[in-house]
């Protein structure tokens, strides 16, 4: 009998991507979003992608108890992965309350919902900015945790404890902590893909709309960080990739070989890659010239950060594996998709 995973925030990029890697892996999946950061576009792709039109949706906020428990009353849920989170850095800052409400209470609200159905594994979408900027690189998941500079930041960081924690009171939770580092790229059929909404905050929606033309110029915030050509240096990671790491770590849990019944991985390539790398990569992978500028530094903005993968390529078996001109090409090609230029 297959195994189900709810998957919180499921309409959203990543979600909607680790979705179609556990159909594809044989898991039945059900979804759960608010729509707050999203459209049905990646749902309908991950429908299309899979061949599975009968995916269930529930339209609900994750920080209402009720709708939550409705979902572990309708189906044995095996794991629960949990992306139902606001993540603009900067809008974080401005409206901290917003962040602190909706992060924390989504995820208390359904740990809640899995404790209260005698347990069930949980994987949390955590990230690379729980390091802050680093004291050695690359970081492992011993590095140590800096305070955080964001209320986004804490956010992750207080859910991380949040989890430990629950799962210390040996109530039946399992937890898995992924540490992401930079998710970039689409689904290679095109069909889904990041969907920012407004001015992208993240650096490849902004080249590839600045490619399309819908924004001007491309700032590269910083040129004079002690780097190897003044550009930060960050861990760009296929989406498609951190996809699969979800299904490893899920088939981790369920598959009852977690070393410890918490545990964190960081879920990067190991390859450090500069912003001007990033443009240039960009431009050769896809034949297009990018209008950029030289910007000053952004505040908040670390030098430099990457992963030492390693504990996640030795533990779940995973390894990132597309190449980042692939990856571009990818984002591209979504864009190009979105816009209605499919080749
Ligand atoms: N994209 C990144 O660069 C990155 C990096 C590290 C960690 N993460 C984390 O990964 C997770 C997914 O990120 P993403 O890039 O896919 O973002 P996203 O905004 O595309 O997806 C999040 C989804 O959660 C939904 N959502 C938000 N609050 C909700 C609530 N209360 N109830 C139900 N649904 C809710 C949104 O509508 C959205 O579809 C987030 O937790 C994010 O913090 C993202």
């Amino acid at each position: 009998m297959s195994h189900t995973v709810l998957v919180t925030g499921g309409a959203g990029y990543i979600g909607s991507h680790v979705a179609v890697e556990l159909i594809e892996a044989g898991y039945e999946v059900v979804v759960a979003d608010n729509m707050s950061n999203c459209d049905m576009t990646c749902f309908e792709g991950v429908k299309k992608v899979t061949g599975r039109s009968d995916i269930p949706f529930y339209k609900i906020d994750c920080c209402d108890a009720e709708s939550v428990a409705r979902i572990f009353k309708e189906y044995r849920i095996d794991a629960l992965i949990h992306f139902a989170a606001f993540k603009a850095v900067g809008e974080s800052v401005a409206e901290p309350l917003k962040y602190f409400r909706n992060n924390l209470d989504s995820f208390m609200t359904v740990l809640g919902a899995a404790a209260g159905n005698g347990g069930c594994n949980v994987l949390f979408s955590s990230s690379a900015t729980v390091y802050g900027e680093a004291d050695s690189l690359p970081v492992t998941e011993n590095s140590p945790r800096k305070p955080a500079t964001s209320p986004y930041g804490a956010t992750k960081q207080m859910c991380e404890d949040i989890l430990e924690h629950t799962v210390k009171a040996g109530i039946g939770i399992k937890g898995t902590a992924l540490r992401y580092f930079n998710p970039v790229g689409a689904h290679p059929s095109a069909l889904l893909g990041e969907l920012p909404r407004g001015v992208p905050n993240n650096l490849i929606p902004y080249v590839t709309q600045t490619a399309i033309g819908k924004r001007e110029c491309l700032s590269i915030f910083g040129d004079d960080y002690p780097t190897p050509d003044g550009t930060c240096l960050r861990d760009y990671i296929d989406v498609t990739d951190l996809a699969k790491a979800h299904v490893a770590a899920v088939g981790r849990m369920i598959g009852g070989k977690m070393k410890r019944d918490y545990e964190i991985f960081n879920i990067g390539t190991g390859t450090p890659v500069s912003v001007l790398e990033i443009v240039r990569t960009f431009e050769q992978a896809n034949g297009v010239k990018l209008n950029y500028r030289m910007a000053p530094r952004r505040p908040g903005d670390v030098t430099a950060i990457w992963a030492d993968p390693s504990l996640a390529n030795r533990e779940l078996g995973w390894k990132a594996e597309r190449r980042l001109s692939d990856t571009l090409e990818s984002a591209w090609a979504w864009e190009r998709h979105l816009a209605g230029k499919d080749d």
